[in-house]
């Protein structure tokens, strides 16, 4: 069903359809339809980061950026669905068009640019919560908020959506905003951590709940960066690493025209970079840090594959807009019949 639906809607204009397609989820939540979406995902409980997911497979983040979506999202079978990346204050993003199909190569270009409604919105949408599985909330900062500020945007962030995460991502990752990769590096890490952490420490008291924070990182480093920022990370006691967002780099696509649009290249040409990062981060961390793998899966066994590297959990994007819920059971079967 979902591979005619795809037809349809790959017809129209990628962000057009996107919207669309997400809309369409959402009603058929509203009217109890889901369960026509819906297939088969083996009962697989996995403890990461102090919290039991019902099983590994999440929704990444930016799919659904403001929060109006998770309830019918996470009904299609995820065990855990991340919303955001959010802003402390509402912004358009970039000028459109800023979304690319490359279905040839399973993949797709975008800078976005943290187009959402702001935090407000989010924290509205999340207190009416019917979701029983996992919510991460991930944060970023606004684009005019100058690099050297962005922990009071990370703060803000977290004071609002603190009591209503399962955990929070931190977002350095992004390609689209300009300087946000630049906090994942040397004394810019170190200082947004300790600023998140300590706001961490004080939101615990204030709620009597402890919400574990995970960093989320870029496939474009080498090894050595890599090692780098694990070290940052346990250093200041982060709980958790989510590895990666999209490739700045176009290897893979090069023969297709839209690969010379500017953004971050997700789904099948990320698998490789990402699950290197995973193996790197792994071999650095042992089990002392839990890793979220995501890149490029569009399988099963692209789904295996990261837990073979090191991974605890996995996320989709780019590989559940091209297959569609179906890819949720057949990476959670892959997870499975490794782990049982
Ligand atoms: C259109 C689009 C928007 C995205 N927006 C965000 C975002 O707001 N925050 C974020 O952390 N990652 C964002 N991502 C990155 C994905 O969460 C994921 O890390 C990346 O696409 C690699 O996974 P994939 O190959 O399965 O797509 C976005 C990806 C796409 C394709």
């Amino acid at each position: 069903m979902y591979t005619h639906l795809r037809d349809l809607l790959f017809k129209l204009d990628a962000e057009t359809s996107h919207e669309f397609s997400l809309d369409l989820i959402g009603a058929t939540e509203r009217l109890q339809l889901i369960k026509f979406f819906l297939s088969d995902i083996p009962v697989n409980p996995v403890e990461v980061m102090g919290i039991t997911f019902p099983n590994p497979v999440g929704l990444a983040a930016g799919l659904d950026k403001n929060g109006d979506y998770f309830n019918a999202l996470g009904a299609m079978g995820f065990g855990f669905v991340e919303i955001g990346t959010i802003t402390p204050r509402p912004q358009a993003g970039n000028a459109k068009p800023r979304l690319f199909r490359i279905p040839e190569a399973h993949a797709i270009i975008n800078r976005m640019g943290f187009n959402n409604k702001g935090v407000d919105h989010l924290v509205e949408r999340v207190k009416r919560r019917r979701f029983s599985g996992i919510l991460g909330i991930n944060i970023g900062k606004n684009a005019v908020t100058p690099v050297e500020n962005a922990a009071d945007d990370y703060v803000i962030c977290m004071q609002k959506v603190y009591a209503h995460a399962d955990y929070i991502t931190v977002n350095v990752s992004s390609p689209n905003t300009q300087g946000l990769r630049d906090l994942q590096f040397g004394d810019s890490l170190n200082r947004l951590l300790e600023a998140i952490k300590n706001e961490q420490s004080k939101l615990q008291t204030l709620y009597g709940r402890y919400v574990p924070v995970a960093v989320k990182i870029a496939p474009d480093m080498d090894n050595d960066s890599v090692i780098q920022v694990a070290q940052t990370l346990l250093t200041q006691g982060i709980d958790g690493v989510i590895a990666t967002n999209t490739t700045i780099g176009r290897e893979g696509v090069e023969e297709f025209e839209i690969s010379l649009e500017a953004g971050g290249l997700s789904g099948f040409p990320v698998r490789d970079k990402s699950t290197r990062v995973i193996r790197v981060l792994h071999s650095e961390l042992g089990n002392q840090l839990p890793i979220i793998g995501v890149g490029g899966i569009t399988d099963g066994e692209s789904a295996a594959e990261k837990i073979k590297a090191g991974a605890k959990l996995v996320q989709l994007y780019s590989g559940f807009i091209y297959r569609g819920p179906r890819l949720i059971s057949e990476a959670a079967k892959a997870i499975a019949a490794l782990t049982n």
